[in-house]
């Protein structure tokens, strides 16, 4: 099998119906902070343990293909000095590295941020497909307001999510191409979709300038909805109709699979919202892409209020990420009602 099938075939392999990716890869700040909030202790190992809850959850392989790990995540072990990698990789699941540092602020443009992480990153990919992994995130970020995001802005997050994706490619890895476009803003639904369609669209310009297979990646992206502090907020069928009108303006047919983030709506919206672009989907009698979850937040709210940091807590917090893969798994498919929850 030539290089290029190989990353076609992992890329599928991350799609496929009735599934999602667990976005577990919080830096140690922000997972300090959700732990933080519940009065959990802000130690590694408690990070450490909340890890290990959730990759030795029995029987996430019926809804997970992929799970998305910081750097120290993958580094990481269980009670019994399994390395995390390792116990994702017997169960069938692709472990998903997150490869940029972060960001920084857009020198001469105020309220931007620009990614960073491109210097020694090939090097760092061929250690993590050493340590077992097959694909690779990288997000920018992308805030909505009355003077953002600029043109300059877009061009330069998608030259390094090119960049990282090319260089991805070469070793093998299959890039998961994040552009968020923040949830977070008083933004209307038409301008969230005009700014996604623009930031797509520049997006796929720069991956194609820098040769990038497009048959070898995952697009990760923000579903389209109105701002969080817009005065009305969007309803599922406005933002499938808006997600899907933006993906079929912006997102070349050769990509395998969109994934979406949940970017701070509540885990019942995001699965409402999910549910609503496969039933638009099935309406129109499919899309180019297959869809699927890819959530941090949407995904562990529940889990890490049912734990609280608390080792008794362990199988109550498993159930309620178990329940929460079901129901997402049905909205993949369009089966969902809020009914279930
Ligand atoms: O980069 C963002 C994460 O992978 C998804 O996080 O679902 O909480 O927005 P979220």
């Amino acid at each position: 099998m030539s290089d290029s099938k190989a990353l076609h075939k992992i890329a599928k392999s991350l799609v496929v119906p009735r599934k999602g990716i667990l976005a577990a890869d919080q830096s140690p700040g922000s997972m300090n902070k959700q732990l933080a909030a519940l009065d959990i202790p802000e130690t590694p190992e408690m990070r450490r343990k909340y890890r290990q809850l959730l990759f030795t959850t029995p029987g996430i392989e019926e809804y997970v293909t992929g799970v998305i790990m910081h750097d120290g995540t993958i580094r990481n072990y269980t009670d019994e000095r399994v390395q995390f990698s390792d116990v994702l990789i017997s169960k069938g699941i692709i472990p998903i590295i997150k490869v940029d540092t972060g960001t920084v602020p857009h020198n001469n443009f105020p309220g931007e941020v620009v990614t960073q992480g491109l210097d020694g990153l090939e090097g760092r990919l061929r250690e993590y497909y050493d340590m077992g992994a097959r694909a690779a995130k990288w997000r920018a970020v992308i805030t909505i307001s009355d003077d953002t995001p600029t043109l300059e802005n877009l061009r330069t997050d998608s030259m390094s999510l090119a960049r990282y994706a090319a260089m991805c490619q070469s070793v093998g890895i299959v890039p998961m191409v994040e552009p968020e476009v923040l949830y977070a803003g008083s933004h209307s639904l038409e301008r969230a979709e005009a700014v996604t369609t623009e930031t797509l669209k520049i997006l796929f310009t720069a991956l194609k300038e820098q040769r990038v297979d497009l048959s070898g990646l995952i697009l990760k992206s923000s579903m389209v909805l109105a701002g969080s502090e817009y005065n009305e907020q969007s309803s599922p069928r406005e933002v499938a109709e808006a997600s899907l009108r933006t993906y079929k303006n912006s997102v070349p047919e050769e990509v395998p699979g969109i994934v979406f983030l949940s970017g701070g709506q509540t885990p019942e919206r995001a699965t409402e919202n999910l549910n609503a672009i496969a039933m638009k989907e099935k309406e129109v009698g499919g899309y180019p892409w297959e869809f699927a979850f890819s959530y941090s937040r949407g995904l562990e709210q529940p889990v890490q209020q049912a734990w609280l940091g608390d080792d008794k807590n362990v199988k109550k917090a498993q159930e309620a990420l178990l329940n929460r893969l079901r129901l997402n798994s049905m909205a993949d498919s369009a089966e969902y009602t809020a009914s279930m929850e």
